[in-house]
């Protein structure tokens, strides 16, 4: 991977390389952190960089942080305006991933939340493609569980979770797979290691609810409502069985990084016929449009970078 050229650092945007932390940093042994992961697409027709509903983004950015007991200086205007700063000084000209990062600074012995004090770092690299079968991913249910939100805030990106999600993707390549779908303590089906999941049964498009152990995702309120707007479809958040998936019509995945991806077999049972459905395929369509700032209607999501010339 390339390494970005800048960070915002301790309230500015310095060489990357300067960026370090110590080795006895909290959230370095701890997990206590919260992190992001927003998209800046490039539009080569506009010659423009678009940033993906960047408020939306540091709003639960900013949420899991108070779930971790975590005050930062800064709202979510000013996040947004470090971001903006960052990427100008990359100066992409492609497509991009930024991560901001929320961590406990203190160099300690001692696990807890309070009296800590939190900084903020973001780094921006040049990104494509999240998953290699985007368009018919074989995946796999999980034989870990999902955290509980009463273990840890299952609706906050906090960093020490991830430690689930990394067994949860490793176990499913290591076995072939390309993806897993994880059940919560229910035994419901959660989401992936990394993406919220989606299903179509008999027309009607369902995705697990926000109490069911998921992360409140971007992309998954992006793709609701493009569904229901767009594609004129039913769409129903409510718990979902392991089984019904073995019989859907379709199913995906969507996240910042995946952005929406067909599942079209779950543990070599095929899913509907095997192949990406219609309605996966045009929901793709829609939202690519959307994020690269060509659908007028939606434009209002796409934070233009650069300045025009
Ligand atoms: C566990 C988990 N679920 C779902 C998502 C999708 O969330 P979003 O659409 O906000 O990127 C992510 C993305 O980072 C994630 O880490």
């Amino acid at each position: 991977m390339t390494l970005p050229n800048f960070a915002f650092f301790k309230g500015r945007i310095i060489p990357y390389g300067d960026a370090k932390v110590g080795v006895l940093t909290h959230t370095l042994n701890y997990g206590t952190g919260v992190f992001g992961g927003l998209r800046a697409y490039w539009n080569g027709d506009e010659n423009q960089l678009f940033l993906f509903r960047p408020h939306d983004h540091y709003r639960r950015f900013l949420e899991s942080a108070k779930l971790l007991l975590m005050e930062l200086p800064y709202s979510e205007a000013d996040i947004v305006q470090f971001t903006m700063d960052l990427l100008k000084a990359e100066g992409f000209r492609t497509d991009a991933y930024i991560r901001p990062l929320c961590y406990f600074a203190d160099e300690i012995i001692g696990v807890r939340l309070h009296n800590l004090h939190p900084e903020l770092t973001i780094v921006s690299i040049p990104f494509g493609s999240y998953v290699e079968n985007e368009e018919g991913s074989h995946v796999t249910v999980s034989s870990w569980r999902r955290i509980d939100d009463n273990m840890i805030p299952a609706r906050g990106k906090i960093a020490g979770s991830y430690v689930n999600s990394a067994f949860i993707k490793t176990d499913a390549q290591r076995a072939g797979f390309d993806e897993a779908i994880v059940l919560n303590q229910d035994g419901h089906v959660a989401e992936g290691s990394a993406e919220n999941f989606f299903m179509v049964r008999k027309g009607v498009v369902c995705t697990p609810p926000i109490t069911d152990n998921i992360l409140e995702g971007i992309t998954r309120r992006t793709v609701m409502m493009l569904l229901r707007d767009e594609l004129k479809l039913e769409v129903v958040e409510r718990s979902i069985d392991r089984t019904e998936i073995y019989l859907a019509d379709e199913a995906f995945y969507c996240g910042t990084g995946v952005q929406v991806a067909a599942i079209t077999g779950v543990d070599h049972r095929p899913i509907g016929n095997g192949k990406m459905g219609d309605v996966t395929k045009k929901l793709r369509q829609v939202y690519f449009d959307v994020v690269r700032g060509r659908s007028a209607k939606y434009r209002e999501f796409c934070l233009p970078v650069y300045s025009k010339a």
